[in-house]
Formats: C-alpha cells, sequence, structure tokens
C-alpha cells in the first residue's frame, strides 16, 4: 500500500464534510467516546441522528448536552438498545425502520474492552462476542433493506487489538470456555467485526449491490471511557497513565476514521483507515496496513455462515 495520505499531509479531517441536510445517521454507543463526537459532529452539519444506546438516562443527558452546545434545533432521537441481548437489538432495529426513512450510514461504534472475567449473553455468547460482534452483525442486517434503498453504508469501527490476539476465530471454542483472557476474547470480536465488513462486500458484489458500501476502520489509542467502564484495576491502571502521553489522542480524533467512513466520497471498500502515526495510535487518517489474517475468506465465510446460524438473522442479499 502506498504511504502517501490521499487526504494530505493532515490526513483526513471533517473540514471535508459538506452540509449534511436530509441525511440520516445511526450510531450505537453515543454517550461518550468516539461515538458521541462523532454524533456532534455530524449534527453541527446538519444531519439527522439516530442514536442507539442502552441506557435511556445516559441518552437523555447526552442530548441535553448536544442541545446545549448546538442549540434546540438539532435533529436528533434516542432508540433504547442493548447490544448484547439480540431481542432488545430486534426491537430497536424494528423502531429505527419506523421512525426514519432513510439510512444513509450505520455506524457500528458502541462496543465493551477488557473484561476482567468472563461473561456471556443471554444467548450464552462470551460478552464481548455478544456485544461487539453479535449485536452489530444482527443489527446491520435487519437495517440493511433501509440502508440498500437509501444506497447507504455500513461503517464498523474496529481496533488495532485485531492483531493483537489469536489473529484468528477460535471456532472449536468460540465463547472462551477455556482459556480466558480479557485482550484475547476483545481482540477476537473485534477481528470478527473487521472480518465481517470485508466478508460483506464480497456478498454485496456477488449480489450485484455496489450501491451499498461497507468499511472496516478503527479510531487509534483514544482517550475514552473504554477502559474505565469495563477494564480491570491493572488495565485502568495502564491506560490512565497512557492517557497523560502522546500515546494517545483526543476522543475527537478517535471519531474521525469512522465520520470519513460515513461521508467520505469514493473510499476503497478493501482498505482499513485509521491514524496512520506510529503504531496506528494516532496520527493523520487515512488508509493503512491491514495483516492478512483480517482478510482470510476461508474463515471469514466460515464465520458469517456461524453468525447467521447463531443469531438465526438471515441478510436479505
Ligand atoms: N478508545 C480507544 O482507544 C479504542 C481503541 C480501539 C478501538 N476502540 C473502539 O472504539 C469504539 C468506541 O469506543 P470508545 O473508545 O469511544 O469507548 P466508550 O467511551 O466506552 O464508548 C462506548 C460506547 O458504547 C456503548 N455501549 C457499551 N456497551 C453497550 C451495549 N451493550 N449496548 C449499547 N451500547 C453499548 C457505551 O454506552 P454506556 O455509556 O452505556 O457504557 C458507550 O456509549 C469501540 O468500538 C471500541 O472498541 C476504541
Amino acid at each position: 500500500m502506498s504511504t502517501t495520505n490521499p487526504f494530505g499531509k493532515k490526513g483526513w479531517t471533517p473540514d471535508r464534510i459538506k452540509d449534511l441536510s436530509g441525511k440520516t445517521f445511526v450510531i450505537t454507543g453515543t454517550t461518550s467516546g468516539t461515538g458521541y463526537e462523532a454524533a456532534r459532529i455530524l449534527l453541527s452539519k446538519d444531519a439527522k441522528v439516530v442514536m442507539l444506546n442502552r441506557n435511556p438516562k445516559k441518552a437523555a443527558d447526552t442530548i441535553a448536552q448536544l442541545k446545549h452546545l448546538l442549540g434546540n434545533k438539532i435533529d436528533v432521537l434516542n432508540i433504547t438498545m442493548d447490544l448484547g441481548n439480540q431481542d432488545s437489538v430486534k426491537k430497536a432495529a424494528t423502531e429505527v425502520l419506523e421512525k426514519v426513512d432513510r439510512i444513509d450510514a450505520l455506524m457500528c461504534n458502541g462496543a465493551i474492552a477488557q473484561t476482567p472475567n468472563r461473561q456471556t449473553t443471554e444467548e450464552g455468547w462470551e460478552m464481548q462476542m455478544g456485544v461487539n460482534y453479535f449485536g452489530h452483525f444482527t443489527l446491520q442486517a435487519l437495517l440493511f433493506p433501509m440502508i440498500e434503498k437509501s444506497s447507504g453504508r455500513i461503517v464498523t469501527v474496529g481496533s488495532m487489538g485485531y492483531d493483537m490476539g489469536l489473529k484468528t476465530i477460535k471456532f472449536d471454542d468460540l465463547n472462551w470456555d477455556k482459556d480466558y483472557t480479557p485482550n484475547d476474547a476483545y481482540s477476537q470480536s473485534k477481528l470478527a467485526q473487521i472480518m465481517s465488513m470485508y466478508e460483506l462486500n464480497a456478498r454485496l458484489k456477488a449480489a450485484g449491490k455496489t450501491h451499498v458500501k461497507a468499511y472496516a476502520c478503527h479510531p487509534g489509542s483514544s482517550r475514552t471511557s473504554l477502559i474505565a467502564t469495563n477494564g480491570s484495576f491493572m488495565m485502568k491502571l495502564i491506560f490512565g497513565i497512557m492517557k497523560l502521553t502522546p500515546l494517545t489522542q483526543p476522543a475527537e480524533n478517535g471519531a474521525y476514521p469512522e465520520l470519513m467512513c460515513a461521508t467520505e466520497p469514493d473510499l476503497d471498500q478493501t482498505a482499513f483507515y485509521g491514524p496512520t502515526g506510529r503504531n496506528n495510535w494516532t496520527g493523520p487518517v487515512g488508509p493503512h496496513e491491514l495483516k492478512p489474517h483480517a482478510k482470510d475468506k476461508a474463515v471469514a465465510k466460515r464465520l458469517w455462515d456461524l453468525s447467521e446460524k447463531e443469531t438465526g438473522v438471515k441478510w436479505n442479499l
């Protein structure tokens, strides 16, 4: 891959976003971090934003804060959805389809990370896999008809963690009954999220539905609530120290890759987008290297087929 950033030395920034009146963006997890920043920037460009959050009180506070910042005229609503509960995801998807008539981009941003002890969802999935991957898989499939009608996009917020765990999907023990570690389980969920975007691209192409786009990106190392919400004491300590150093960037910068993937025309769907500085933790946003295991076709196909079976949700491709 070329080392030249197509967006110049500073990389992609939201200055490139034009007026978004008439466009609708659906974002998961906007009560803090990159999701909040992405929602704020989209609203500042006059988009309609539908937030999907699990905590109604936090969501109401978020909306109040955004109105305080941007004025009462902003077009924003929250629909309650817990990504870790498939019934809740299905109910929220139905509500989204009732409340909007187009989806220009579904931004799969919400997540938990580094859960210290193994937990499972009601469906029996390991919690990070259930929330980050299966929750979004179902949401994407159920909103796909409207995204397709709108010639819209699906944007997945992954992580450089995709390259920090087993570097494949643990099909023989998907839910970590054995050998659970917070990092391996988180990394698998993020790898699965990324792999499913490239697999979706292949399936869209095969179905002749190239007017729908799917992109994978990540926010680098950003100062958000991610570790504080769920991580162990040690992880909180380590990330707390990292937050004081230039190894991390403001949450706003972490929102740029997903905003770019949601709005920028003519992006390469085979690329992986994020900060292009050291370790891809900070720096100008653009396309950068993705290790081949994230595009292992056989693993991706097996994961997709298994995901349709596990969730019972079939994509209408
Ligand atoms: N920060 C980083 O350095 C970093 C690095 C790599 C990847 N990422 C990725 O960046 C994305 C955004 O994370 P962030 O760093 O901005 O973290 P954050 O500040 O913790 O934000 C995460 C958001 O997801 C929501 N969420 C968590 N569990 C949920 C569930 N079950 N259902 C619905 N929403 C849920 C949270 O809601 P609550 O307020 O209710 O908890 C919050 O709004 C994630 O996909 C994460 O994996 C972040």
